[in-house]
């Protein structure tokens, strides 16, 4: 009888928690599951000599003029003849391995010196330095790989070698050539010394005739191991900030300078040395091999929702300079071929989610992956010129998307700013197109963001959702991130309005950036990360799908401070955000009575700094969250520092 009782009490005592708990998350609005995630463009070397782990540049020797005047295809190459060897070069287009990689350089080795007066390694070849130097690590392994076709009958020998400036050898190994037809070789090379500012040697060994293209080099390593793969670190940082969706290729990428350089995702994908690289909108190569496939791959390998977005068959307003006189430069995929474009965008949808027995299904799974990559949004042009010319050809893409797919979600655009004429006709055009989610771009100043906080209180709910996929305040100091801070409080307390949004840009190489404002700096070596990368980090980790308004008690009026409560239903972890963008420290009261289910053990993430503090490759951590222990009470203060990010989490007991 004792027994049945305690049973009961437990019974009562188990669904009362249950009812708590649901009632907790219903009680909260309902908010979008997808709100932060990541925006990708190759911009500032993000792509070739960031996070694409190819070490050797121009390997293809696609480089040319027209994408930077004093460009050829022997760029980034040296021709050498060590030990007194005699021999040639040239580039020659006549036999290609693929129409998409025309250029090839043929190697003419007359004479390799034999001389004892030179002690090193003799031969007749080439030097690549990659992009600013090679880093090389003691213990590791790197993937050599070269296409050759013999031109004269016998077989040649080269050596390949990593190598300082200095000429001392970090790694070596042979590799042979033999056939008369386009054939890959590879070798692995095993690191015995360190570099920062290695290079890649290849030298015949033997006299011969030979022609190299895509010469390679990878490290073993890459982010999950794959081949064709990341940079480890770099992509590590983006797997650390749990983004809930990647847009890719960009930004003005994708529309590009011109019709004739528009993202084509079908250039894209396939073999590496069959793919079309082209001249990169932001002046420099893009050699597609961080394509399609592999941006795919990178978003299902951290668990975010790929976002690709195609051209909407007319080029960026800018193209050919033309910002200067009011962004006059869009330019219109003809009519005629437009039924061709359109049927380019539904083969994206098939190609990533399509049947292994579909055509474009059964490519992606010949690239690996049999399985869909479960697509659900396509971006069709990315902040266009309102022209009716682009109008005319948007409705068209929209609808033979909706028609053919109206299982994947639409997102339109609406121009380059906050507000004006484009961004009022971008919206107008997708809403009555019932596109159901809208991009906004906005790069502005810090004060702008903490002015417009309730921006989207006033959204019309029955009007398509927001994805706000490109903005950041202009700096990468503390107040920028902090300003940022407090508007991802509005966009969290508008997440049922605001479906998505995601800092741009986000990876620029330093000595080689187009766009100074960026989330995430690096070189060869060393990643730095700014405030704005951390902000990201911390909500993006703490990401809730139920808002509750009125959890931190503030002074309204002021708009340096900021909050905002979320829960996340699967863990019912409540999650508190305070922000203080003033430069004195203000104390906010925290309510979180209503959630009766609280355990005291909290954990506090603050990030907290001087206005003027930022991170620099001399000093990466000037900048950088805290974490420490926190018992919370069902009412508390919280004396939010000046400057300052906190998150507070609170578990509740299930
Ligand atoms: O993020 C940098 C650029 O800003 C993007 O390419 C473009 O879409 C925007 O103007």
């Amino acid at each position: 009888m004792k027994n049945l009782f305690y049973i009961l009490i437990l019974g009562v005592s188990l669904l009362t928690s249950l009812v708590t708990t649901a009632q907790t998350a219903r009680s909260g609005k309902k908010i979008s599951t997808d709100l932060l995630g990541l925006f990708f463009e190759d911009i500032n070397y993000a792509a070739d000599g960031g996070l694409y782990a190819e070490l050797v540049q121009n390997r293809s020797f696609e480089y040319n003029p027209g994408e930077r005047r004093e460009w050829h295809p022997f760029s980034y190459w040296e021709f050498i003849l060590p030990g007194y060897s005699l021999g040639n070069i040239s580039v020659e287009t006549k036999s290609f391995i693929h129409p998409n990689n025309p250029h090839y350089i043929v190697v003419d080795a007359e004479f390799i010196g034999n001389y004892p007066q030179f002690t090193g390694e003799a031969g007749v070849g080439l030097k690549n330095s990659g992009f600013d130097g090679i880093v090389v690590r003691e213990g590791e392994k790197y993937s050599f790989s070269m296409f050759a076709k013999q031109i004269t009958d016998a077989p040649m020998e080269f050596l390949v070698s990593l190598q300082t400036s200095k000429g001392v050898v970090l790694a070596q190994n042979k590799v042979s050539t033999s056939v008369k037809s386009w054939q890959k070789y590879s070798a692995l090379l095993s690191a015995t010394a360190n570099s920062d500012s290695a290079s890649l040697v290849i030298l015949a060994k033997t006299s011969g005739k030979v022609a190299l293209d895509m010469v390679s080099l990878f490290p073993e390593k890459t982010f999950k191991n794959r081949p064709n793969g990341l940079r480890a670190d770099l992509a590590q940082k983006l797997a650390d900030m749990q983004p809930r969706f990647i847009r890719f290729p960009g930004g003005c990428l994708v529309h590009g300078n011109g019709l004739g350089n528009m993202y084509r995702w079908k250039n894209t994908i396939g073999p590496i040395e069959e793919r079309k690289g082209q001249r990169n909108i932001w002046g420099y190569h893009q050699t597609a091999g961080l394509g399609y496939f592999e941006y795919f791959q990178f978003c299902e390998d951290i668990g975010a929702k790929p976002l690709p977005v195609l051209p909407a068959a007319v080029s960026c307003q800018n193209s050919g300079g033309t910002h200067v006189i009011g962004g006059a430069g869009q330019k219109a995929l003809c009519i005629d071929d437009m039924d061709e474009y359109i049927q380019e965008v539904l083969d994206l949808i098939e190609w990533a989610n399509g049947p292994v027995f579909s055509t474009w299904g059964a490519k992606r799974a010949a690239a690996g992956h049999p399985a869909p990559f479960n697509l659900e949004f396509v971006g069709i042009g990315n902040e266009d010129k309102m022209t009716p010319e682009y109008e005319e050809r948007f409705r068209m893409i929209v609808k033979a998307v909706k028609e053919k797919h109206p299982e994947i979600a639409i997102v339109g655009n609406s121009g380059p700013f906050h507000s004006g004429a484009d961004f009022e006709k971008g919206w107008t055009i997708c809403n009555e197109l019932n596109v159901p989610i809208i991009d906004e771009h906005y790069y502005v100043q810090a004060d702008w963001f903490l002015a417009n906080q309730h921006r989207y209180d006033k959204y019309d709910r029955k009007k398509g959702k927001v994805y706000l996929g490109e903005y950041a305040s202009w700096g990468n100091k503390m107040k920028n991130a902090i300003a940022e801070a407090a508007y991802i409080t509005g966009m969290e307390r508008n997440g049922d309005i605001v479906q998505m949004a995601s800092y741009a840009p986000m990876l620029a190489k330093k000595g080689f950036t187009q766009w100074t404002t960026d989330m995430i700096f690096f070189d060869n070596v060393n990643i730095c990360l700014t405030p704005n990368y951390h902000v990201q980090k911390m909500f993006m980790t703490n990401q809730g799908d139920y808002y509750f308004d009125k959890v931190v008690l503030k002074d309204e009026s002021n708009n340096l401070l900021a909050a905002s409560c979320v829960q996340d239903s699967k863990t019912g972890d409540i999650i508190v955000k305070l922000v203080n963008a003033g430069t004195e420290a203000k104390t906010m009261k925290v309510d979180l009575s209503r959630f009766k289910n609280i355990v005291d053990n909290a954990e506090i993430t603050k990030l907290s700094g001087s206005a003027d503090a930022e991170n620099t490759f001399d000093n990466l951590q000037k900048v950088a969250p805290s974490k420490s222990a926190f018992t919370a009470k069902s009412k508390f203060d919280y004396e939010a520092p000046a400057m300052s990010l906190t998150i507070i989490r609170v578990k509740t007991k299930k």
